[in-house]
């Protein structure tokens, strides 16, 4: 008797369920002496340059010294742009605070990095919760506001 292969699992390869894959990261770091405001408006320049080749959306929070960055793309592609950031000297004490990967909607679909302000922050927070449906980024978006409040 022939075995029946589905035609769904035969035809599709491995790559075509690896591409759905969405790979987040979030890290804080501390702004380098003598780096300001028009250093930060080239860095996300580059960003923006940079990123959408790249499937690469997320945000960029800046204020009081700190960055924080929400990056979200492809795995690799999230993974070396972020050993490029790492090796950039317009900060330092880079700490990653997480990063998964799974099947999901992206928080950010379309920033292709958009700065705002740490005063701003919590209202972008607010808005990502609004729309998101996935119970997964709900839970993490109430833990970058609750963590906020606390830091506040
Ligand atoms: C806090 C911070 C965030 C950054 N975010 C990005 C980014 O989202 N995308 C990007 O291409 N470069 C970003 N950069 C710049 C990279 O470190 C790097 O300079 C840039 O990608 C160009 O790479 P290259 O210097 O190897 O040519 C960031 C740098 C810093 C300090």
């Amino acid at each position: 008797m022939t075995e029946y292969v589905s035609p769904t699992s035969a035809d599709e390869p491995d790559s075509a369920f690896e591409e759905q894959l969405l790979f987040n990261l979030v890290y804080c770091s501390q702004v380098s002496d003598g780096i300001g405001q028009t250093e930060v408006d080239a860095i996300v320049a580059t960003a923006r340059r940079f990123n959408p080749a790249l499937g690469i959306t997320g945000v960029l929070v800046f204020g009081s010294g700190v960055f924080f960055q929400w990056i979200e793309g492809p795995k690799t592609n999230v993974l070396e742009l972020v050993n490029r950031i790492e090796a950039d000297s317009r900060h330092k004490q880079m700490t990653i605070l997480s990063s998964d990967e799974e099947i999901r909607e992206r928080i950010f679909p379309t920033w292709d990095m958009e700065l705002v302000g740490a005063d701003d922050i919590r209202d972008v927070l607010e808005d990502a919760l609004h729309t998101a449906q996935e119970a997964k980024n709900v839970d993490a978006l109430k833990g970058l506001i609750k963590s906020l409040e606390d830091h506040s």
